[in-house]
């Protein structure tokens, strides 16, 4: 993928991340599971427009910082723009993260939906595990490309998503071959972390599912465009008007976490 192509889906990434998290499983697992409750410094491999700061930032102590790394600099420009107008400390560099040289200076490294479309996701791993101090965490949130197929059901196609994944798996082993991603990319990530020396390495699932309701009525969104698109990613046409069609979709991604030794 080339390195501009994220500077042209800013809308893309807005849209998609509204339907992205339960607020309040996200507050769960920053309070309870992660206990982040003093102030920390995180750094964002592949921030984008900084989603995952404006998450975070409100949910820590004062005090916290977030520096943001990504190579779309009408990305970083956005995020810069976003960021002004609020009252944290943050920073956005262009950076590729593939080529990195990290510093072990920040208290939590995090990336989301980065791995996935890289093809060296452990050369990226370790510089996240760089970046960190001593007992820092590294936290990585990726779909597993078969999870995320499977999550899928609509009643606007009989094509089911097991059918899909067969006819899919083809195309995913020859960009795989060719020397392009994983597609089971999310899955593998705490077997990396475990190899790479990161301790306590615990998995979580994203629980949010995404219903689109052409009625409303199940208090699932009315968003044809979006069925649009959620058809298109999947090179399926539907059967009927989209203006009709309900769809239950559930990511799966795989929220994967451990620590840096500390000794
Ligand atoms: C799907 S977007 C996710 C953005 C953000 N993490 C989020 O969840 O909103 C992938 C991001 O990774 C960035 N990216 C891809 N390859 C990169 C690289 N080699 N170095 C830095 N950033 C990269 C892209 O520019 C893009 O912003």
């Amino acid at each position: 993928m080339d390195k501009g192509f994220w500077d042209s889906q800013i809308e893309y990434l807005r849209s998609t991340r509204k339907q992205m998290w339960n607020d309040d499983y996200f507050e769960f697992l920053v309070k309870v599971v992660w206990k982040l409750d003093r102030p920390i410094k995180i750094i964002d491999f592949g921030c984008g427009y900084g989603f995952l700061g404006l998450k975070l930032l409100p949910l820590l102590p004062r005090g916290s910082s977030y520096t943001g790394l990504d190579t779309g600099e009408a990305l970083l420009q956005e995020a810069r723009g976003i960021y002004e107008q609020l009252p944290y400390r943050s920073d956005f560099l262009l950076e590729d993260i593939t080529a990195f040289t990290p510093k072990p200076q920040y208290d939590l490294a995090i990336c989301q939906s980065v791995l996935r479309h890289l093809p060296d996701a452990v050369g990226v791993l370790k510089r996240m595990i760089d970046a960190v101090v001593p007992g820092g965490l590294v936290i990585c949130i990726e779909p597993n490309r078969a999870m995320e197929e499977a999550g899928f059901y609509s009643n606007g196609t009989k094509e089911e998503a097991i059918d899909r994944m067969v006819t899919r798996k083809q195309r995913w082993d020859a960009e795989q071959s060719a020397g392009g991603r994983d597609y089971q990319q999310g899955i593998k990530v705490p077997v990396y972390m475990q190899e790479l020396g990161l301790e306590k390495v615990e998995v979580r699932i994203n629980d949010f599912v995404e219903l689109l309701d052409p009625s409303s009525r199940s208090g699932g969104e009315n968003r044809p465009d979006r069925l649009e698109l959620l058809f298109k990613e999947r090179g399926i046409a539907p059967e009927g008007k989209v203006e009709n069609i309900f769809a239950v979709n559930a990511r799966c991604h795989m929220i994967s976490y451990g620590y840096k030794s500390d000794f």
